[in-house]
């Protein structure tokens, strides 16, 4: 666990050094779980996004994408319950003034119940060796059988009393458990409130007619009230999505973990519309279809892991969450929910209009079913950023930070090198810039011996050095180093775009 805190905090400090995030106005001392995102940032944001809407909307012929205001009629968030029900069940600890979701200490404790468990079945593997299996182990052994049922019971109490608005037995239950202020330590609680998490606001200009608003809590509603506009005009039939990447903005109650969890942030989110009683294998195929486009990073499939839910959203039939092993141990990265006829039925009866689809093979209309994937981009960034940064030990006893971003991602995908800054190389280097950023965000450097350079490269997650020495004026090639294997190999010029080009292809990630 210390050595992941410390990942974590080099994590953090990494992003800021290499101009990856930056805290909000800083030179105010910032805004809480409020960031920027730098010149770097903003690359690896920016093909993120892209890497996710091509995937989407460009490689299915059935999804199309719109761009939805972030300010939306009020009764928007009537009819979608987030005005009623977008509540966050929030506790005071009354020692230390801190302030936590009710929730989430009572499932971290359930979390450590899980690492108490691993514990016997990873002891266990080493006692039995080869011998080991698994599953008889958990279904057997009396104090696994313990933690889980302990875990089951709790988190199912919790949904109940949830469900029911019974915020006592919360309170209950996390006395009863014993939980403490994670800093504190102390257990003196107060009761367990609702806290509704949109951000309001005004539009007009004088006090009292202006009419209050909300920034939108999430980007699904843009595309719900949208839902007839686009299947009109686009003359899509069922099953089609719309996908929309954009801001959201959510007064959290306990903003914490960096990019993790912010009070604005982006999300990457497609509403897949099916015919009634389809949606589960349609909740299915989106949750194959989803893990597909995260393993195709090659993060490592044991990074990964599905957590149905328990307790489903108002909303929901069925939900899981695509949970990410980040430093702070496995968290949620992605929702699939399958969000029923909930929403679209809702607008009809706030707005009047019908949002409804006449479906040519059966003959009938009907209020469809969805089928939502939502990611946070923000989150996305966290897991690439933290799984790539690596502090490497090398073969000569040295060491080296590297961040080793999947190259489609990468910010900048090249940098140019002259070997030295005189003799014609940095014309020769600035030539062969001219040519690639045309298809690339490449770079110059010419400061500092040239392993210097290569290692600020390997810092900033540049997959490729191109080298140019005295022989590259003589016959026209390069060193090209490559970022992990630090392998160097002499090119053509004329080849280098192409080899570039194959490496950060979306294709060549997201067609494995
Ligand atoms: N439209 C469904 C929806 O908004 P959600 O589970 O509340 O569902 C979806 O959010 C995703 O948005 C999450 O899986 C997470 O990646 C991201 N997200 C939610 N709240 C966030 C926050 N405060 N900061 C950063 N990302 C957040």
């Amino acid at each position: 666990m210390a050595q992941n805190d410390d990942q974590f905090k080099r994590v953090v400090s990494h992003a800021k050094e290499y101009g990856y995030i930056f805290g909000s106005s800083e030179i105010y001392d910032g805004l809480s779980a409020v960031y920027d995102y730098a010149q770097n940032g903003v690359e690896l944001k920016k093909n993120i996004r892209e890497y996710w809407w091509k995937s989407m909307v460009q490689m299915h012929q059935n999804i199309v994408g719109i761009d939805a205001a972030i300010l939306m009629h009020p009764t928007t968030w009537k009819a979608s319950g987030h005005v009623d029900a977008f509540n966050d069940p929030l506790i005071d600890n009354k020692d230390s003034k801190k302030r936590y979701r009710a929730d989430v200490l009572i499932e971290d404790y359930c979390e450590k119940l899980n690492q108490k468990a691993q514990k016997e079945i990873t002891k266990a593997r080493k006692r039995f060796g080869d011998s080991f299996d698994e599953q008889q182990f958990v279904e057997t052994n009396p104090r696994v059988i313990k933690y889980k049922t302990q875990q089951k019971e709790i988190l199912e109490r919790m949904a109940r009393s949830l469900d029911n608005e019974d915020l006592a037995d919360v309170k209950a239950l996390i006395e009863e458990l014993g939980i403490a202020d994670p800093v504190s330590g102390s257990k003196n609680w107060t009761d367990v409130k609702q806290f509704n998490l949109m951000f309001g606001t005004k539009l007009g200009a004088s006090a009292e007619s202006a009419t209050d608003l909300y920034l939108r809590p999430e980007t699904a509603q843009g595309i719900f009230v949208n839902f007839l506009n686009v299947q009109k005009t686009g003359r899509m039939k069922i099953p089609f999505g719309i996908a929309q990447t954009g801001k959201a903005f959510r007064n959290e109650i306990v903003a914490r973990q960096f990019i993790f969890r912010m009070r604005e942030f982006e999300q990457m989110e497609m509403q897949f519309f099916v015919r009634p009683g389809e949606e589960l294998k349609w909740y299915e195929y989106w949750k194959e279809t989803r893990l597909k486009w995260h393993l195709s990073l090659g993060m490592g499939a044991e990074n990964y892991r599905f957590h149905d839910h328990e307790k489903l959203a108002h909303y929901a039939n069925a939900a899981a969450d695509i949970e990410f092993n980040f430093p702070f141990g496995f968290k949620e990265l992605e929702g699939i929910h399958s969000r029923t006829d909930f929403d679209l039925k809702a607008h009809e009866q706030h707005s009047g209009k019908k949002l409804q689809f006449f479906d040519p093979e059966l003959g009938e209309n009907y209020v469809p079913y969805v089928v939502e994937t939502s990611i946070g981009l923000d989150r996305m960034f966290l897991a690439v950023l933290s799984h790539s940064l690596e502090e490497e030990q090398l073969d000569d006893g040295n060491s080296r930070t590297v961040l080793k971003l999947p190259a489609v991602l990468a910010p900048v995908k090249a940098a140019v090198l002259p070997l030295v800054k005189k003799d014609g190389l940095p014309d020769l280097a600035k030539s062969i810039i001219e040519d690639l950023q045309w298809d690339f965000n490449v770079l110059y450097d010419e400061k500092d011996a040239v392993g210097r350079r290569y290692r600020r490269q390997d810092a900033l997650g540049t997959p490729f050095c191109i080298t140019i020495d005295h022989q590259s004026l003589e016959d026209q090639t390069v060193t090209i180093r490559h970022r992990d294997s630090m392998q160097q190999e002499r090119v053509a010029i004329s080849e280098v775009s192409k080899i570039i080009g194959q490496a950060v292809a979306v294709k060549t990630w997201l067609d494995k």
